[in-house]
């Protein structure tokens, strides 16, 4: 396992997502209801930081095209887009939240 700190769950807001600075690189936080997600930031369609985007229930979208997925499987679900986000499994341990940098959050679900 390759734990990774991300950020402090006070961080974010419920509702509130945010491009954190980690030592694999940019990655985007999500706070879903209480429940915390991390993807990878950049769009798969082309160059564009999603962070920059919106975030509304378990969907983000790219401000560049608008194309869409989905924050817990990492599915593109609208188009441009058509190659999955890489999503991470998400550990919340007091008050920090970490991912496995080396485990993609379906792997964990499967
Ligand atoms: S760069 Fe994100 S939809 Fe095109």
């Amino acid at each position: 396992m390759a734990k990774v700190f991300i950020c402090k769950v006070d961080d974010l807001e419920k509702g509130e997502m945010r491009k954190f600075e980690t030592e694999v690189g940019e990655l985007l936080a999500f706070n879903r209801n209480g429940e915390y997600f991390v993807t990878d930031d950049m769009c798969t369609h082309a160059t564009a930081s999603l962070s920059e985007g919106d975030y509304f229930d378990d969907t983000v979208s790219c401000p560049k095209h608008w194309g869409e997925f989905n924050i817990m499987t990492g599915e593109a679900t609208a188009a441009p887009c058509k190659k999955p986000l890489r999503t991470y499994r998400v550990m919340v341990e007091e008050s920090d939240v970490y991912i496995d940098s080396e485990l993609e959050a379906v792997d964990a679900i499967n």
